[in-house]
């Protein structure tokens, strides 16, 4: 089960009870949607997106089980009855960029809060095989839905300039060799097209040599991703929609891993005349949360109040 990051952070911003309305735009494993239903019974509603299509089918396998369900945060654990959450649950597989018409669609308001929390869940990493981690063996995919979307990391790296890789490295990545990693890429793949994971290792390896870090891994690794499910565009996208559509007084908090995105969320903030900003700084999680939860490291959460 994906462990929360900031959950009980994000419950206090949020205030659930009885009759509030949520929207979990990223809901994942559901660690945070299934906490926030469990504190509106009886009539809170939540509404659930993703665009994975594993995370969506697997909730509703929970919304249908008969046995009670352990929600670990660090050290607490809450229990929820699925009989309880079962009609007060929407989930959708959709892209969040398109919040307002799935609202419209479902008929779902007035919105109370809305819930980002961007990026990757464990089970993507673990179990999905679309190459999203340079610590596993697999093809180099990462859409987060390939039914709907056509771009790969494969295709990528093996028909992007030189120049455009560069730039994606440098501004997804913050990847400081990114000129030789490209330069590296483009001469290999002219002997061998660049389909799997340690492919990509090992060409990253052979560029920085003596300069290597595993945290270039990671920050290329990040980049495609990014770039292959145009990440950046589509949270300006779901942050201005999210607006429009929030009652008054209505929260929406965002949880980024990365400085590109938080670099969004927080100008989104700041130039958004009727939003009012609760968090000056981001909240971050603490040592011992850090320690229990390896994700939660880059965390960044914050918050703003519709006006
Ligand atoms: C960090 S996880 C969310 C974890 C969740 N909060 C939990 O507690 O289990 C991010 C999720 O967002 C989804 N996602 C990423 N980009 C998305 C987008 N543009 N629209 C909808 N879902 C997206 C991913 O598929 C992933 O399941």
């Amino acid at each position: 089960m994906h462990v929360p990051v900031l959950l009980n952070q994000v419950l206090n911003y949020f205030e659930p009870s009885s009759g509030k309305n949520y929207i979990d735009a990223t809901i994942g494993g559901g660690g945070h949607a299934l906490s926030i239903l469990s504190l509106t019974e009886p009539n809170g509603k939540l509404l659930g997106i993703d665009l994975s299509e594993e995370a969506i089918a697997n909730l509703a396998k929970i919304k249908n089980q008969k046995s009670i369900l352990r929600l670990r945060s660090g050290l607490m654990v809450s229990k929820v009855e699925p009989s309880k959450i079962k009609n007060r649950l929407i989930l959708v597989c959709d892209n969040f960029s398109n919040i307002k018409e799935i609202v419209k669609k479902n008929n779902f308001s007035p919105v109370h809060g809305i819930l980002l929390d961007l990026g990757l869940s464990t089970d993507l990493i673990e179990n999905s095989k679309m190459g999203f981690t340079f610590m596993k063996q697999e093809i180099l995919d990462m859409r987060f839905n390939p039914k709907t979307q056509d771009l790969t990391a494969t295709m990528i790296l093996n028909q992007y300039s030189k120049e455009e890789l560069t730039e994606i490295f440098k501004e997804y990545g913050g990847e400081r060799f990114s000129h030789r990693i490209a330069n590296m890429i483009v001469k290999e793949r002219k002997q061998e097209k660049i389909i799997m994971t340690d492919q990509l290792v090992k060409i990253i390896k052979k560029s920085l040599g003596r300069y290597f870090h595993v945290k270039s891994l990671a920050r290329v690794f990040q980049a495609l991703r990014i770039e292959v499910n145009n990440e950046l565009e589509v949270l300006k996208k779901g942050l201005k929609n999210s607006l429009d559509i929030l009652a008054p007084q209505g929260r929406i908090i965002v949880l980024s891993y990365h400085s590109g995105e938080d670099r969004i969320v927080k100008n989104f903030f700041k130039q958004t005349e009727n939003l009012k900003i609760l968090t000056k700084k981001p909240i971050i999680p603490d040592e011992q949360e850090i320690k229990e939860n390896s994700r939660a490291r880059s965390a960044k959460l914050r918050v703003g109040e519709k006006m």
